[in-house]
This record gives C-alpha cells, structure tokens and sequence, in this order.
C-alpha cells in the first residue's frame, strides 16, 4: 500500500464533477487500498478520490479511525455512491477536511441518509446511515461533485475561513523553510 499525494484547496481537481467508475478490478482495488491508507495516515475519517487528485467518483470512509485500538476500525470503500433518500431533519457538526487542514466549522446536514453504491467486489449495495456516519457520507458525497463544506456556510464565515486557512498554509511554509 501507498501513501498518496493529498491535494488541498484551491486545487482545481477539487472543484470538478468527477466521472462514474465502470469496472471494479484488482487496479481499482489497488487504488482503494491507497486511499484507504492515506487516510488512516491523515487522521482524517473519509476521503474522496479528488483529495487525491483523481476525478473519479470513489470514496472511502471509516467513523472510528483509530491508531490505538485497530480493532475498532471499520472500513467502507464506496464506487459510485449515490443518496437516494434523505432525513427531513437536520443536524449541525463542527466539520473538518483534510483538504482544507486546520480549519472546522458547523455545517448543516440530513440526519439520516440511504446511499446506493458499489462495493470493493463490485456488487452493488445500499445502506441507510445515520449519527456520524451520514454526516462523513454527506462531506465525501460531495467532494463527487466538486462541493467543499465551505460551500454550506454563509459567505461572511467562508471568507473568514479561508483567511484562517491562508494564514496557515504561511505558517507551516515558513516553518518547512526553517526546518530546511
Ligand atoms: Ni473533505
């Protein structure tokens, strides 16, 4: 397996509809397994194929990513996934993105969500989430179709962040230069 390039905002690839997958092969399966990873290593608990440059409409997501506990993880690679039914009720969480690092802010989301998908052996599968879950399909969900969860706030507390995630990105530039 393989730790790949993670690209953050303003990557254009992050912006692009990403096309449907057409065939699950060992390839393909490859390229979950490196998502997978990658993401484990990010600390993140999703990751859309965009994040890591690649337009295509794959996500992998697992609520309890944790080091300490291997046990606890559970892994969901999705191909195609699609919400076919969501919740009237709506919940807020402080949401995070590994493409935008250092940042959260509460977004709204569906309660609950039924998502249709194809599987890592390419069978087809639906699954109704709720809690975290729903939440992490909604944010991958999205990154699908070029949609950032700064989409969902006001433009006032987008600009703000977006100032923050600059600041950063200074930050951590001139700390790789000292460290150099
Ligand atoms: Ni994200």
């Amino acid at each position: 397996m393989a730790v790949l390039k993670l690209y953050e905002y303003p990557s254009e690839v992050l912006r692009q509809k990403c096309e449907r997958v057409n065939k699950v092969d060992d390839e393909l399966r490859r390229f979950l397994d490196d998502m997978l990873e990658t993401m484990y290593v990010d600390k993140g608990c999703g990751l859309a194929a965009p994040q890591v440059g690649v337009s295509k409409r794959i996500i992998v997501v697992d609520p309890n990513p944790s080091d300490e506990d291997l046990s606890v993880r559970r892994p969901m690679h999705l191909i195609n996934p699609e919400i076919i039914w969501r919740s009237d009720e709506m919940v807020l969480f402080n949401e995070g993105c590994l493409s935008l690092p250092d940042q959260r802010a509460e977004v709204e989301r569906h309660e609950k969500v039924r998502v249709h998908y194809t599987d890592y052996n390419g069978k087809e599968q639906e699954l109704l989430a709720d809690d975290l879950l729903a939440i992490i399909l909604q944010h991958e969900i999205d990154h699908l179709d070029g949609v950032l969860y700064i989409d969902h706030l006001s433009r006032l507390k987008r600009s703000r962040l977006i100032t923050k995630l600059n600041k950063f990105y200074d930050e951590r530039k001139h700390s790789n230069t000292k460290k150099a």
